[in-house]
């Protein structure tokens, strides 16, 4: 979704920064890609292009924890420790939201699998975002490693749109239509 939301932001003229984690997908043309590798990685570049930036869009599904054991080489089975253990990572979004200016549009994403909108809406209101796109991820034929995906907008002043099942270019060109005009609306 990322890519796609990136590509549709190019399309209406916007200046696009995609930060992305390895990914198989072709970069979109016209858009400053910067790849990073981890959860650490991304929240500095988030943090870097944040004052600079009029929309941020968070669709990354960033990892919650990391490991504490790390080793750039091979670690053989008889050097690997019983169990992992696991430290929390940073969550970007909310870091983002608490230093959010009133002329800046937040928006997160939540992948649910029950109470979807309930969720998402708690989502959007914890991390002082604008807008949330609420996925389903019960339903597999969608979202992750998919072409095609089906969402909920829901907007901190109350919008709510179901954006039903199609390509995921379609589903980003909708977004980023609801989006923009609230943007627009916000900024001047
Ligand atoms: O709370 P949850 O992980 O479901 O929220 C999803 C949203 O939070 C997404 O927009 C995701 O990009 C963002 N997130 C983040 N940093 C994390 C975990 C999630 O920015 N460590």
């Amino acid at each position: 979704m990322g890519f796609a939301l990136a590509r549709a932001a190019e399309e209406q003229g916007m200046i696009v920064t995609l930060v992305t984690g390895p990914t198989q997908l072709s970069r979109p043309d016209g858009v400053t890609v910067m790849e990073v590798e981890t959860a650490l990685e991304m929240k500095e570049a988030m943090d870097s292009y944040f004052d600079q930036a009029d929309i941020i869009i968070m669709s990354a599904a960033v990892s919650d924890h990391r490991a504490v054991l790390k080793s750039d080489e091979k670690i053989h089975k008889d050097q690997f420790p019983e169990s992992l253990n696991l430290i929390k990572n940073p969550d970007i979004l909310i870091s983002l939201g608490s230093k959010k200016r009133p002329d800046q549009v937040l928006v997160g994403f939540a992948a649910e699998s029950h109470d979807v909108v309930e969720s998402a809406t708690r989502k959007l209101n914890d991390k002082n975002l604008d807008w949330i796109v609420a996925n389903d991820i019960s339903n597999k034929d969608i979202g992750f490693s998919s072409d095609k995906n089906e969402v909920f907008l829901i907007g901190s002043k109350g919008d709510f749109l179901h954006i039903c099942l199609a390509d995921k270019c379609i589903i980003a060109k909708e977004i980023m239509d609801a989006i923009y005009p609230a943007w627009l609306e916000k900024a001047h």
